[in-house]
């Protein structure tokens, strides 16, 4: 079967806009995807810059756009912390959107339990959720990213070994960098996707993004790694992001 990676680039003027055009490409895709297999998967990064995304699609004007019931949610990454410590990405995404819309099925990654066996549960919960064999991927229908300034995106991160396994759907790592445990998808995983969709905004990432967006080079930063086999790969960044002002 053919591959292609469909490639786009949006550049919003700032990150309210930033929001709205995630917004809008989740909601295409989301019905495109009930339509043809009856429900939406997708998998949620952490950090700040899906908050207002979050935000956004809890507000009335979007909340009856999507068909929550429809929707199953997963994780990419998380913190090896209970759900409601303040650094999980889960509680990031319950509180600003799962309990403000009608959403009912969402599987978090269990950051509470031993980083190792979170990592097994969450693999096997794949497994059987996506109905895959041993060596088969999980196809989500759309993964959002974000990308540290480090160029690390989910929890792959430069100079540690995640970036490199393909023979698992998730580990578990610990982040020498960070000083802490992460769980994350693999690799194998995000560019099996039928969409990933990063989300760059602030001045701050303009460095890295310059690096990342450079398709003609060797890619060795864990962001530019992602290219989904047979998918598209939408990178929308804000006017700061793109300008470095
Ligand atoms: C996490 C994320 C991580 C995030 C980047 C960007 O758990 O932190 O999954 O990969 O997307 O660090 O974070 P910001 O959006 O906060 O810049």
């Amino acid at each position: 079967m053919p591959t292609s990676t469909k490639l786009a680039l949006h550049v919003a003027e700032d990150p309210a806009t930033l929001a709205r055009i995630a917004a809008d490409l989740l909601i295409e895709r989301c019905k495109q995807s009930v339509a043809e297999r009856g429900n939406f998967k997708i998998a949620l990064s952490g950090g700040t810059t899906p908050r207002q995304l979050f935000q956004l699609l809890a507000t009335p004007e979007y909340e009856k756009s999507l068909p929550w019931e429809k929707v199953l949610f997963y994780w990419v990454d998380e913190r090896c912390v209970d759900p409601d410590h303040k650094d999980s990405n889960y509680r990031v995404a319950r509180d600003e959107l799962l309990h403000k819309v009608a959403a009912t099925k969402f599987y978090r990654m269990r950051g509470e339990l031993d980083p190792a066996e979170a990592a097994n549960i969450y693999e096997s919960l794949l497994r059987q959720h996506f109905e895959i064999a041993p060596g088969e991927l999980p196809r989500f229908d759309c993964i959002l990213l974000g990308m540290g300034e480090d160029g690390h995106t989910a929890s792959l991160f430069p100079e540690e070994e995640g970036i490199n396994i393909s023979d698992r759907l998730v580990i578990d790592q610990h982040i020498r960098t960070l000083k802490s445990d992460r769980l994350t998808l693999t690799l194998p995983v995000l560019n099996n996707a039928r969409c990933c969709i990063f989300l760059i905004q602030g001045a701050e990432k303009h460095a890295v993004l310059a690096k990342a967006l450079n398709l003609l080079g060797t890619p060795d930063l864990p962001a530019q790694k992602v290219k989904p086999t047979n998918g598209e790969l939408i990178w929308v960044v804000d006017d700061a992001a793109r300008s470095g002002k």
